[in-house]
């Protein structure tokens, strides 16, 4: 188990927290702010306990660059706004220019430095720009899950020369996470979506150890039906993968597990527009037509098998989420998993915002804030980040 914020005395301390409020934004408004959200619990603490208090955060990839729209100035004033407390922003981030800056903070006082990924030496883990953090701070906060996946010089490098410490939504994370992974309550429903089987064999793989039943949406689905021997039409398949499809099932059903493929499809012949949209058993779908999400009679199937899960944990859509109607089967889904008395977690970005379009945000029981660390999590990788952390 990992130390948190909460193990040591931030009181007068200067403290370095890396934060992923790597956000999408539109005309420079932040658009998403879930995750600068998740991480107040953290601020407000360091706040709180008389902490001087550096936020460091990436957004975007400017490769190394000083790339205008990238500036984290909008992602400051959204934290301002939602903790009703002054941010002070520097224009800098190297710490050649940050320290007489960090020498003036007060203890309660938060301060946010520019976009991390600036640096080129951030990305490469420069030993020096890591040093040169650590010659300026007294603790290291990592609350970053989402990024904790990379070892970068403000995820990784710095902590090796500090103490570091779990922020607490790393720690709420770590907790849902390690506990639903280690110590299940049965039945265990795992609901895997998204376009490609390639992005999460090595998580189909893990899963298949762990849970009682797979069900599967999502363009990935096309892939295991045509691993059956269905005609898919025009539908997306991972044709080199087919083999590896057949596998999995293959191995799922060595192990006992249930892997649940839909039963029918909403099929169209014109993603853009969404004309030709009717609902087609599997096997039935015609030359010319493509699956673009889960059907009614999956979706009921779904749902009944989520209904007497005791864990969930939801990772990709069941469709073509982000093409307006085709969301609806990935909608019903989240309905279900709100409805579930069990333990839920939900990871991935169109999850989390397929949480939000149904308006169910409140009944889940933890939407993570990582990407790509929640499919490394899942899949048995350690995360860098978490590792450098001190262990209790
Ligand atoms: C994410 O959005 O998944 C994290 O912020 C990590 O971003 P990255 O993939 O650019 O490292």
């Amino acid at each position: 188990m990992k130390k948190t914020v909460k193990d040591v005395d931030v009181l007068g301390k200067k403290v370095f927290v890396r934060v992923d409020f790597n956000v999408p934004l539109e005309n420079r408004k932040v658009v998403d702010d879930s995750r600068i959200k998740a991480s107040i619990p953290t601020v407000k603490y360091l706040a709180k306990n008389g902490a001087k208090t550096i936020l460091v955060t990436h957004l975007g990839r400017p490769k190394g660059r000083v790339v205008e729209d990238y500036r984290v100035d909008p992602v400051a004033e959204k934290l301002e706004e939602l903790i009703g407390m002054k941010i002070k922003k520097l224009d800098y981030v190297d710490p050649h220019y940050i320290e007489e800056d960090l020498e003036e903070i007060q203890p309660g006082e938060i301060v946010m430095l520019e976009n991390v990924r600036f640096l080129a030496g951030e990305e490469k883990c420069d030993e020096n720009l890591a040093e040169g953090w650590a010659d300026l701070i007294d603790i290291y906060v990592n609350d970053a899950f989402g990024t904790a996946h990379r070892a970068h010089a403000s995820t990784y490098g710095v902590a090796e020369k500090v103490d570091g410490y779990a922020g607490l939504l790393m720690e709420k994370e770590l907790r849902f996470f390690g506990d639903l992974l280690e110590n299940p309550e049965r039945p265990f429903v795992a609901i895997l979506g998204g376009a490609k089987i390639s992005d999460k064999i090595g998580v189909i793989e893990c899963l298949i150890r762990k849970v009682d039943k797979i069900l599967i949406g999502g363009g990935m689905a096309n892939t295991f039906l045509a691993a059956q021997g269905f005609d898919l039409g025009n539908s997306f398949v991972e044709e080199k993968v087919i083999d590896t499809a057949e596998d999995l099932l293959k191995k799922a059903e060595y192990n006992g597990i249930q892997m649940v493929l839909p039963f029918d499809l909403v099929v169209t012949d014109n993603l853009k527009n969404g004309t030709h949209r009717r609902q087609a058993k599997v096997g039935e779908i015609e030359a010319g037509e493509m699956a673009v999400d889960i059907g009614d009679e999956t979706v009921d199937i779904f749902s009944h098998i989520i209904e007497d899960a005791r864990t969930v944990i939801m990772n990709g859509p069941m469709g073509v989420f982000e093409t307006p109607p085709y969301h609806e089967g990935t909608v019903k889904v989240a309905k279900a998993l709100a409805d579930c008395d069990g333990v839920t977690v939900v990871g991935g970005g169109d999850s989390a915002a397929a949480m939000k379009k149904a308006e169910v945000e409140e009944k889940i029981s933890h939407i993570s804030t990582g990407g790509g660390a929640t499919l490394k999590f899942l899949q048995g990788s350690k995360l860098p980040g978490v590792e450098v952390l001190s262990s209790k």
